[in-house]
């Protein structure tokens, strides 16, 4: 990589990939890079200078990644031939995302300099969570990703294509219909004595699906991001049901921070 500095953005549900994203910098900036991670959600900063390299960490969701992501990354702005990378994280298959991100970037004029995805535990419908499993994963993934940041540092990081059913895949992604299925199948519900209206979980949501009333009420554009039922303080939401146990790997605090 050339460039001196790094303007990550990354999105995160349930922390997953927040801990690849940092794993990641910490590689980098061992490196001597400059990495600022920012959350992708709050939009895009313009760049620092010309110097300045892209960075993308966002879950695999859908073989894909979440609608409000893809938005993200088709307001970016024309890359000057700036270098740019990929990461994200997931239960176990990707295909409709690292082909399309590159064609994306590519036609933006940003420089591919490298993709990788990292298995983490499956933050969706995790009934059987097992620690130790979960705990494997999340050591592998931090292995590979201090080695992701040495081949981007080295110039030599590989941006893999999909399969043939990549650009199927993809596609379906960005249609919204799927995505309304799945929160349909996976109905979200308030359990209004547990319920603390603290309100944290409209804060996070980032398909602004939830609007605070005396308690949370869900709208119709969920995407199953999983983010407020991980991080509800008493755990009052679910899906209704369902026996949905809790999963974060990061706390609030992180994920929220403003010094990442
Ligand atoms: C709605 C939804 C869809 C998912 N789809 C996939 C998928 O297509 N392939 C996969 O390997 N993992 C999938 N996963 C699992 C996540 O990609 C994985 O657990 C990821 O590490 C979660 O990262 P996060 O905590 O940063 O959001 C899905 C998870 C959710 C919540």
């Amino acid at each position: 990589m050339k460039e001196t500095s790094v303007d990550f953005y990354f999105f995160s549900g349930t922390g997953n990939t927040l801990l690849a994203a940092r794993a990641v910098t910490r590689g980098l900036r061992e490196g001597g890079k400059d990495v600022r991670l920012r959350r992708l959600e709050k939009g895009f900063v313009p760049f620092r200078d010309g110097d300045t390299a892209l960075g993308i960490a966002v879950t695999v969701a859908m073989f894909s990644t979440y609608p409000f992501a893809w938005d993200f990354l088709e307001s970016l702005p024309d890359g000057e031939g700036r270098g740019a990378f990929l990461i994200s994280t997931m239960g176990g298959a990707s295909g409709g995302l690292r082909p399309a991100v590159k064609k994306l970037l590519v036609s933006k004029h940003y420089t591919p300099l490298g993709a990788r995805d990292f298995v983490m535990p499956s933050n969706y419908n995790n009934i059987t969570i097992s620690l130790e499993k979960n705990r494997e994963k999340t050591e592998r993934m931090e292995k590979n990703a201090a080695a992701f940041a040495d081949a981007l540092l080295e110039g030599n990081a590989p941006w893999k294509g999909g399969n043939v059913l990549s650009p199927l895949l993809y596609r379906l992604s960005r249609r919204q219909w799927p995505w309304k299925l799945m929160s349909r199948k996976f109905h979200l519900e308030v359990d209004r004595a547990k319920c603390i209206k603290c309100g944290k979980c409209a804060r996070l949501c980032p398909a602004k699906n939830i609007r605070m009333e005396e308690y949370p009420e869900f709208l119709d554009r969920c995407v199953s991001c999983q983010r407020c039922i991980a991080f509800c303080p008493p755990a009052a939401i679910g899906v209704q049901g369902k026996n949905y146990q809790q999963y974060r790997s990061v706390e609030y605090g992180e994920l929220v921070s403003e010094n990442l």
